[in-house]
């Protein structure tokens, strides 16, 4: 199995750090190939520009969005790790998807509508947030960040997303309820 993490955040001590890591050792040691896309470290640039759209009018694309299609492209398993910032993405994964899942590389429209050019492929995505886990469930945020994420964007493009989980109240959680939340993140990966 060919795993790609695509991880946002911009802290190598933060909690999603800890979850980047966690991932890796244990992907690594059930023998999967894997490769991290760090987007803060490789200083991803998320604005699609001006002269991307330029770029895409003449039939090509800027080396960055094709070295990460490639990517994409290669794996068959892919989990995003982020925190949740305003209810949603950190922009620089907005961004990274505004330039990298494009018309043509991860949908397309058909006759019968948008057709998901990344099928074949599965996704897990991991979330933390500041929110205790029950308020933001009970408030409906999480059905709404399930739908734009699952639904919205990596369903829109074809992928399984067979795993999304929520890590609620990081920021005042203690270091055993964090030794727990990489234990299940742990157990996780033991499936995939
Ligand atoms: C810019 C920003 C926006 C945030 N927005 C939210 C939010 O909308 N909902 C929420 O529950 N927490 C929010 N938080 C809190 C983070 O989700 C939380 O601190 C993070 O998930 C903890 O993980 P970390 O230690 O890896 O950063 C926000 C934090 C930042 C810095």
């Amino acid at each position: 199995m060919k795993h790609l993490i695509v991880y946002a955040h911009p802290n190598p001590k933060s909690f999603n750090h800890a979850i980047m890591e966690t991932l890796q050792q244990a992907y690594q040691a059930k023998g999967h190939s894997l490769t991290i896309r760090d987007l803060y470290a490789e200083g991803f640039s998320p604005v699609l520009t001006p002269s991307d759209f330029a770029a895409m009018g003449e039939g090509r694309l800027p080396q960055d969005i094709l070295r990460e299609q490639e990517y994409i492209k290669n794996a068959d398993f892919i989990t995003f790790v982020y925190p949740i910032w305003w209810a949603g993405l950190p922009a620089i994964l907005k961004g990274y998807i505004d330039r990298v899942f494009l018309k043509g590389f991860a949908y397309d429209y058909g006759a019968d509508g948008v057709v998901g050019l990344l099928k074949g492929k599965k996704a897990a995505i991991i979330n933390t947030t500041g929110s205790p886990e029950p308020v933001y469930d009970h408030s409906g945020m999480i059905k709404s960040m399930n739908q734009t994420g699952e639904q919205g964007i990596f369903g829109f493009c074809g992928m399984e997303v067979v795993a999304h989980l929520y890590f609620g109240g990081v920021p005042t959680s203690t270091p055993e309820q964090r030794q727990d939340m990489l234990q299940r993140i742990r157990g996780l990966a033991e499936k995939f």
